[in-house]
């Protein structure tokens, strides 16, 4: 039995997000969490016939609570999405809050589910969400995921255009580092199946996978940032740790995880010389089995990217875990 947890369930992400698992026949309890709206999205998905009950709750009367209360899987689409000119760190006054709160009734009602979180700046909303997990002492760093996953699938699109790959889902590319801009390092040079791109074409496609969030966001004009691609993607995580932790083996996804906490992480942390950081991480029955380190082999134009993203990443993180000790979670 899977109960599957949706905060922001009534948002651009989080509505074809809930489809999505209303959908699959791995989830069998689909709770629904908004600030407006949820109890009618659940209303809406409950009529489709496949096995998940669907429960939708507003704040009021403790419906955090009852959202998730034996919760396995807590996705976390909640807070606003950016606009044009606007950074994924412009939304960090906002969403950061949002984030602490939400965390907090993990941390009381559900401390042992897995944690995906979608809100942006992912960079420093998953460092405070460690901060919020470890002041209730429940934090287990292999249940915290910043999902990543977008990255990968426009990774794996983009590169498939350029070499006219008809099904992109046979071109893995690992993905690390953080999620905005600069600090996504798409290592094409470890795509498998090998990629003959030439160097001048790898330039403008990297640029391509780091800001692809960019063109949806000006295409959309206004009206938001991907959702729809995010939803899939977040599908594709969440579907990814369930499956693992039901003992399907051999489940790779790159997500962006705290380095020190989990199996193979301290030697990539001592590389990178920062905790939070994304690589391709296996997935088994308690969230991270294995973060496998994929820096060794890189080539000279990569290692510039990463030195790049280091640096980035090193002040959101930091400007994350600030904001959680400065505003900590009411205990
Ligand atoms: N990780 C990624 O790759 C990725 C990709 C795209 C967007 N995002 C981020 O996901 C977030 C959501 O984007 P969206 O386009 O769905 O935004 P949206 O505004 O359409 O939806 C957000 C939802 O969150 C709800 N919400 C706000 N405060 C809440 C609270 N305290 N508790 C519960 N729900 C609350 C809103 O009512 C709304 O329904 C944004 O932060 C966006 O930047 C992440």
């Amino acid at each position: 039995m899977v109960k599957a947890a949706v905060l922001g369930a009534s948002g651009g992400i989080g509505q074809p997000l809930s489809l999505l698992l209303k959908a699959s026949p791995l989830v069998d309890d689909l709770a629904l969490y908004d600030v407006v709206n949820s109890p009618g999205v659940a209303a809406d998905l409950s009529h489709i016939s496949s096995p998940a009950k669907v429960t939708g709750y507003l704040p009021k009367e403790d419906g955090l609570k009852n959202t998730l209360e034996g919760a396995d899987v807590v996705v976390i689409p909640a807070g606003i999405p950016r606009k044009p000119g606007m950074t994924r760190d412009d939304l960090f006054k906002i969403n950061a809050g949002i984030v602490r709160d939400l965390i907090t009734g993990v941390a009381k009602y559900c401390p042992k589910a897995f944690i995906l979180v979608i809100s942006n700046p992912v960079n420093s909303t998953v460092p405070i969400a460690a901060e919020i997990l470890k002041a209730h002492n429940v934090f287990d760093p292999s249940r915290l995921f910043g999902v990543t996953t977008l990255d990968v699938v426009r990774a794996s699109t983009f590169v498939a255009e350029v070499t006219g790959e008809k099904d992109s889902r046979s071109i893995v590319v690992p993905v690390v580092g953080g999620h905005s801009g600069d600090t996504i390092v798409p290592l094409l040079s470890l795509a498998r199946p090998p990629l003959s791109i030439p160097t001048d074409k790898c330039d403008g496609l990297v640029n391509r996978i780091q800001f692809g969030g960019d063109e949806v966001v000006k295409a959309k004009d206004g009206a938001g940032s991907a959702t729809l691609s995010m939803a899939f993607a977040g599908f594709r995580f969440a579907e990814s740790v369930i499956k693992a932790v039901g003992g399907e083996k051999g489940i790779v996804e790159p997500c962006y995880v705290y380095l020190p906490g989990v199996p193979g992480g301290d030697e990539i942390a001592k590389v990178v010389g920062i905790d939070f950081f994304a690589v391709p991480i296996e997935l088994g029955p308690n969230g991270v089995a294995k973060a496998t380190n994929p820096l060794g082999s890189i080539n000279e134009r990569e290692k510039e990217l990463l030195e790049v993203a280091i640096k980035g990443l090193k002040s959101n993180i930091d400007k994350g875990v600030e904001f959680a000790s400065a505003e900590p979670a009411k205990l």
